[in-house]
């Protein structure tokens, strides 16, 4: 059986966490009381809500944690009554603990519509001596005020590079392979702060061979913004025919879409150090043909059409 990297290195100590350390700090401390309010960790996916909650419950009960941690998911448990039932059970056992509560974490809990919510927050009321609910969200704003003003509200943000590259090497050296600074900027641009993807790159391209960022994007099925730099210098150049085989070798190797290749050669021509007046016009050229796909024009005829306005932009400031 090959382990599956996000599980086999979910931290299991807050320690390990990455990128949170504002919350964990605040964790840190209810720990060291003994104590836990109610909370809500809201922010993207793969940037260590569940992680959190699971090492909180590992490091307030030890061995016992199982015992003494809910895991329900507010979208696959069929209703509010399956819940509040799943809750009234587990919290009529009593905590095999020495701090007297439970954790309750609820994933998802934004699925849940008002009413469920507002039946919720009586279930929580009645059940608050002997348990802590830990809500999970992508937006807290979809939680119901008089949750919210029971709760302590946790921000997840998308992990930074630093975070996410003192991770990954972590893991890759536990796996032993390096991981150059090109490879991990890939992942990283792939991953858009998102842990679980970035692991789930790492680990597909460990097990084939080489690990480089140009392998990398295409494992991804994503360009490499190299290769739009490229594209975008051999169009202003006047290549155009060699500008065309770049871009035939996107569309059909690669599956790229013509919506893909306007966007990669969007954020290529941001970046780019260009005369201002011939940036802007590289933009409206791009524009318009975003806007000509989205109406339906034939793809090729308009991907064709705007490397020769490319070309011609180029002319003008040569
Ligand atoms: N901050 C982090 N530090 C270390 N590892 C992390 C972190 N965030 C995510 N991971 C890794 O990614 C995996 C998935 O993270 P987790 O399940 O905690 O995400 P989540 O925020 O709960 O996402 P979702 O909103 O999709 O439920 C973890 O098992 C762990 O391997
Ligand atoms: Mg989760």
């Amino acid at each position: 059986m090959i382990d599956i990297w996000i599980e086999k290195y979910r931290p299991s100590k807050l320690s390990d966490i990455v990128g949170q350390d504002a919350n964990i700090r605040k964790i840190r401390s209810f720990v060291e009381h003994k104590q836990l309010p109610h909370l809500i960790f809201a922010g993207p996916a793969g940037t260590g809500k569940t992680t959190t909650a699971i090492a909180t419950a590992m490091e307030l009960f030890g061995e016992d944690w199982r015992q003494n941690f809910l895991e329900l998911n507010a979208s696959n448990e069929r209703g509010i009554d399956v819940i509040r039932e799943n809750v009234k059970d587990f919290a009529r056992i009593r905590p095999s603990n020495d701090l007297g509560f439970k954790i309750i974490f609820l994933d998802e809990a934004d699925q849940l519509t008002q009413e469920a919510q507002a039946a919720l927050r009586r279930t929580m009321e009645i059940y608050s001596s002997a348990t802590r609910f830990i809500f999970s969200c992508n937006y807290s704003s979809q939680i119901i005020l008089p949750i919210q003003s029971r709760t302590v509200v946790m921000r997840f943000r998308p992990i930074d590079y630093n975070s996410m590259k003192s991770r990954l090497q972590q893991i890759a050296k536990a796996e032993q392979f390096s991981l150059s600074e090109d490879a991990m900027e890939a992942i990283y641009s792939i991953s858009e702060g998102d842990l679980r993807k970035a692991l789930n790159v790492l680990q597909t391209i460990s097990n084939s061979g080489e690990i480089n960022a140009a392998r990398i994007y295409e494992i991804a099925g994503m360009a490499n913004p190299k290769d739009f730099r490229l594209l975008l210098s051999k169009a202003l150049s006047g290549a155009f025919d060699e500008a065309r085989e770049d871009l035939d070798q996107m569309v059909i190797d690669r599956g790229l879409s013509g919506i893909d290749i306007i966007r990669g050669l969007h954020s290529s021509i941001r970046k780019e150090k260009v005369a201002p007046k011939q940036k802007l016009q590289v933009i409206m050229a791009l524009g318009e043909a975003e806007f000509r796909l989205v109406e339906g024009a034939t793809e090729l005829i308009q991907l064709d059409s705007l490397l020769a306005r490319l070309a011609s932009i180029g002319n003008e400031f040569n």
